[in-house]
């Protein structure tokens, strides 16, 4: 079978490429720039008849798309990109595998929450009330993949971390290496998840054909719970770098164009069950992670 992954340039195309070697499948791996030192075949995946194209001439019959607009913040003055990233584009994923009776693996966000005061993990019925652009759009997304009336697998996940491109171990681990003092939010909890455990369990699911009769909405994130300033106390932990003072503060400390959930634990309950799945605790997958990116 010929898998297609979308964003491979991003951190879970990445990770794809990483765990999908040595495949039964044939993997093709796309993104809408090349990559230094990483074989990328162009593919924009708001143009449709590209897709078709594609999908066509390899005989494409599962997409795993890890693009996306990712920039919460920018998301809230760049409503339109993100609409067309976030929705349009996964609706042109959903039609093209639609038409050849394929698959589409989506990806989504704990984003879509967070509107409603709440305090127990959401669970994949749970009513979207997401506080901002991005988390509307990712939505809209999911929404649109839904109607298009495809066989789809989307996982909600949250907090994405890996070795490759922009994230916060990343920052943090600059951060806390380099400044005497920190402060770092303390009511926004959620669990995160490194990209690598999300492409293992989506290979696994490909791979093994687990998605026969499993299809729908699934939450995947590490195992656990931690604020931003819990992450970044590990992060600092795990380094060893102690002299960094790290201080708890409030989201309204900091000045930003969008509201972020307090609140975004994902239950995977569902994801487990139905998958046979073993998730990592989220401080043993970082441990990996910064193994890794201090090596
Ligand atoms: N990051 C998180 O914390 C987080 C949390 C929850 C859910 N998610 C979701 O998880 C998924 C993967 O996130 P990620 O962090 O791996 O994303 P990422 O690192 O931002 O990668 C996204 C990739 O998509 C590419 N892309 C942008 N526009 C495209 C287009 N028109 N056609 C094809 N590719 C395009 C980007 O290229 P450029 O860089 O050149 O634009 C980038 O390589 C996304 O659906 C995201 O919403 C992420």
């Amino acid at each position: 079978m010929t898998i297609l992954v979308t964003g491979a340039n991003g951190q879970l195309g990445n990770e794809m490429r990483i765990v999908s070697k040595g495949s039964q499948d044939t993997y093709i791996f796309t993104d809408i720039v090349e990559q230094k030192g990483k074989v990328t075949t162009n593919l924009d995946i708001t143009n449709l008849d590209a897709i078709r194209e594609m999908v066509k001439e390899n005989d494409v019959k599962i997409i795993v798309n890890c693009a996306a607009y990712t920039n919460v913040d920018k998301a809230e003055s760049d409503h339109e990109l993100a609409e067309l990233l976030n929705a349009k584009a996964p609706e042109n994923l959903a039609i093209a595998m639609k038409e050849v009776n394929g698959l589409i693996v989506h990806i989504s966000t704990d984003y879509v929450f967070g509107g409603d005061p709440y305090n127990t993990p959401c669970k994949e019925d749970q009513k979207g009330t997401p506080t901002g652009v991005y988390g509307l759009t990712k939505l809209h997304g999911e929404q649109t993949i839904q109607k298009s009336g495809v066989n789809f697998l989307i996982f909600r996940t949250a907090w994405l971390y890996s070795e490759f491109g922009k994230n916060f171990v990343k920052t943090m681990l600059n951060l806390t290496s380099t400044k005497p003092q920190l402060k770092v939010v303390f009511d926004q909890v959620g669990t995160p998840t490194y990209a690598y455990d999300l492409a293992n369990a989506i290979f696994d699911i490909i791979e093994n054909r687990k998605f026969e009769g499993n299809t729908g909405i699934y939450h995947y994130s590490n195992e656990g719970v931690c604020s931003w300033f819990d992450f970044t106390k590990i992060i600092a932990e795990l380094t060893g770098n102690t002299s960094c003072d790290i201080q708890p503060c409030h989201s309204d400390e900091f000045p930003s164009p969008v509201k972020r959930p307090a609140y975004s634990v994902l239950d995977k309950t569902k994801v487990k069950e139905t998958f046979g799945l073993q998730i990592p605790y989220w401080t043993d997958s970082l441990e990996k992670c910064l193994n890794n990116l201090t090596k």
